[in-house]
């Protein structure tokens, strides 16, 4: 696939449709909005129908965008991101080995902030802690963004609660409303898992050089898209909803959403974060069984602290755990 994509006026005329959701633009309305004749207008509808747009047309009424291609390449995603700096230069690939290694070269080669890895399948999709990411073809959303920011090496666990706002948040407005957090950013749905995000960085003492953030949504994945023991534990947006979702819609929303977070993050600090991670997480109040360096600690989680630790009330006092894996014991997941 190739890499880079100029705007011309057929993906403004697609991206000014793709703004309007299920409402009907007039002719009229594209044309003055972009500067361009009524027959222009129709020239580049009928060339994205011929790229496998499905636009209807009704008199009166004008042109609403139906269905987009199942594909993730940058001429189905450049025109739908409305962001300033993620995605703006995009990486498509049709399989790799991970996302996350491939955005790690790009950093060590001097990648800029907001370029992002994606592809349609991965061979060998990593999570946290060794484990394997399921990543079946065409199914689901795979991506990685390099991030360069202004943060002491300490701070950057923050950027993993972000992450797991805009994972979150994307799934929420793709019609998952019971989305939620569990520490530190799996995000899951009554319990199943349908997101994660992995984060790697590398610092020097005083100073974050890069940071790769990982992210893994299942979005188009069946039941049999999983191995028989992730059935019970993994879920997917088509699962929830029961209909499947436009991939390149998603992964252009969750980019914006993960955008503006980093925005308030890099504006405001970590305190509008932890507000926003405390009202969609899943685990403060529970009982839990936190597994770290090598060690189990079992008791209620009470709270995230300034920091992005959680606390955990044990019989001998709150421990504060920097990082390690979450068991709810309501639902042992
Ligand atoms: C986890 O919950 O364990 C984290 C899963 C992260 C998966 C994503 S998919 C895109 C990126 N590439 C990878 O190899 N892993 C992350």
């Amino acid at each position: 696939m190739t890499e880079e994509v100029q705007t011309g006026s057929e993906e403004l005329v697609l991206a000014f449709l793709a703004e309007a959701g299920d409402e009907y633009l007039s002719g009229e309305a594209i044309s003055d909005k972009l500067g361009l004749t009524r027959a222009a207008v129709w020239k580049h509808v009928e060339s994205l129908r011929a790229r496998g747009y499905r636009i209807d047309a009704v008199p009166a009424r004008g042109y609403r965008l139906a269905a987009i291609p199942d594909r993730l390449g940058p001429l189905e995603l450049h025109p739908l991101l409305g962001t300033h700096d993620l995605g703006q230069v995009l990486h498509c690939f049709e399989e790799l080995g991970s996302t996350s290694d491939r955005a790690r070269e790009l950093a060590e080669e001097g990648a800029g902030h907001g370029e992002v890895v994606i592809a349609e399948a991965q061979t060998a999709g990593r999570g946290r802690r060794g484990r394997t990411w399921v990543s079946p073809p065409r199914r689901n959303v795979y991506l990685s963004v390099v991030l360069r920011p202004d943060l002491p090496p300490g701070r950057a666990a923050e950027l993993t609660l972000v992450a797991s706002l805009a994972v979150c948040d994307a799934l929420r407005q793709a019609g998952v409303e019971e989305a939620g957090i569990k520490w530190p950013n799996d995000v899951l749905v009554s319990g199943r898992k349908i997101g994660g995000i992995l984060t790697e960085l590398a610092a020097e003492p005083d100073r974050v050089n890069w940071v790769v953030i990982g992210i893994g949504v299942n979005v188009n994945a069946r039941a049999e898209d999983f191995p028989a023991e992730l059935r019970e534990e993994a879920t997917s947006i088509l699962i929830e909803r029961g209909q499947p979702a436009p991939r390149a819609l998603f992964a252009a929303a969750l980019l914006a959403t993960l955008e503006r977070w980093l925005d308030r993050h890099a504006e405001e600090g970590f305190a509008p974060i932890r507000e926003a991670w405390r009202e969609r997480n899943v685990t403060l109040g529970q009982d839990v069984v936190v597994r770290t360096d090598g060690r189990e600690i079992a008791g209620r989680a009470e709270d995230l602290d300034e920091s992005g630790a959680l606390l955990v009330r044990t019989p001998s006092g709150v421990e504060r755990v920097l990082a390690g894996d979450v068991v709810l014991a309501r639902t042992r997941r």
